[in-house]
């Protein structure tokens, strides 16, 4: 499948874990539609929903402008996984994103980075744009380990990948002890990280200068300012917020300004 190559795109993702049911859902849609929908010239919206919500997702941001996608997705193809959703499967439901190695995938379910690169690899063979986290835990930032814990994530996904392949990832900076915590990376913080993933991805291919890379941890309207005002940060992954019309119209409309500028 032919895919348009990233130019630094400005794209906010809602990462709404496992929360909501029908009605909550479609309330949200509803808000993303209303409101929501206008940024959608100058930012790419999308919203990363439980497997189930797939169909509902489908028919609630129908020609919105909004995209949706998957927390998730099997390194299969197909076959005898049970409980697993091939990227396939969730392509069929115009999921155009999925969240690929998320801390909390990595840390409960003990994914490693092979199966992550698997992952981000399947993704791409059937169309779908792999959102790939990286992050570093509270005691590696201590340990002043940051930069290398980041790297090797990173470079295990871009190992499994062609440069064709690597120019369609969008690579989400996700600090583990920020994330649900309420306490968010400085900018300066997230934009030391952001810069260093930038160098990682040019030294292995120039053309990767332009790849969207994210920031996610207490992401709120209140803080997105500040973050998407740094030179290398495109965008924002966003958890908590990303459940609540008001909080994620407001990063939206950040993003807006920020691309603007
Ligand atoms: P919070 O925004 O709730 O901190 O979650 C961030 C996250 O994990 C997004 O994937």
């Amino acid at each position: 499948m032919k895919m348009a190559h990233a130019y630094r795109d400005k794209l906010v993702v809602g990462n709404w874990k496992m929360h909501g049911n029908t009605l909550e859902n479609q309330a949200r849609f509803d808000a993303l539609r209303g409101h929501v929908r206008r940024y959608t010239e100058t930012v790419k919206i999308a919203v990363c929903v439980p497997f189930p919500y797939l169909p509902q997702a489908e028919r609630g941001l129908h020609q919105s402008g909004i995209s949706w996608g998957t927390q998730d997705v099997s390194p299969h193809a197909h076959g005898a996984y049970t409980g697993e959703v091939s990227a396939d499967m969730a392509r069929e439901f115009g999921a155009r994103y999925v969240i690929v190695g998320h801390s909390e995938r990595r840390a409960y379910h003990s994914e490693s980075a092979t199966e992550i690169a698997m992952k981000a690899r399947r993704a791409l063979e059937s169309g779908l744009t792999p959102i790939v986290c990286v992050g570093e835990s509270l005691e590696e930032r201590e340990l002043d380990r940051t930069n290398d814990v980041v790297a090797s994530q990173l470079n295990t996904v871009l190992d499994s990948l062609s440069v064709y392949e690597r120019l369609q990832l969008v690579f989400a900076y996700e600090p583990v002890w920020a994330i649900g915590t309420g306490r968010t990376a400085s900018p300066a913080q997230a934009q030391d990280v952001h810069a260093h993933i930038r160098t990682l991805l040019v030294s292995r291919d120039r053309e990767l200068v332009n790849l969207s890379i994210l920031y996610g941890g207490s992401v709120k309207a209140g803080n997105a300012e500040n973050l998407f005002a740094e030179t290398d940060i495109d965008g924002a992954l966003v958890g908590g917020a990303s459940l609540d019309p008001v909080e994620f119209t407001g990063i939206c409309a950040a993003a807006h300004q920020a691309a603007q500028k």
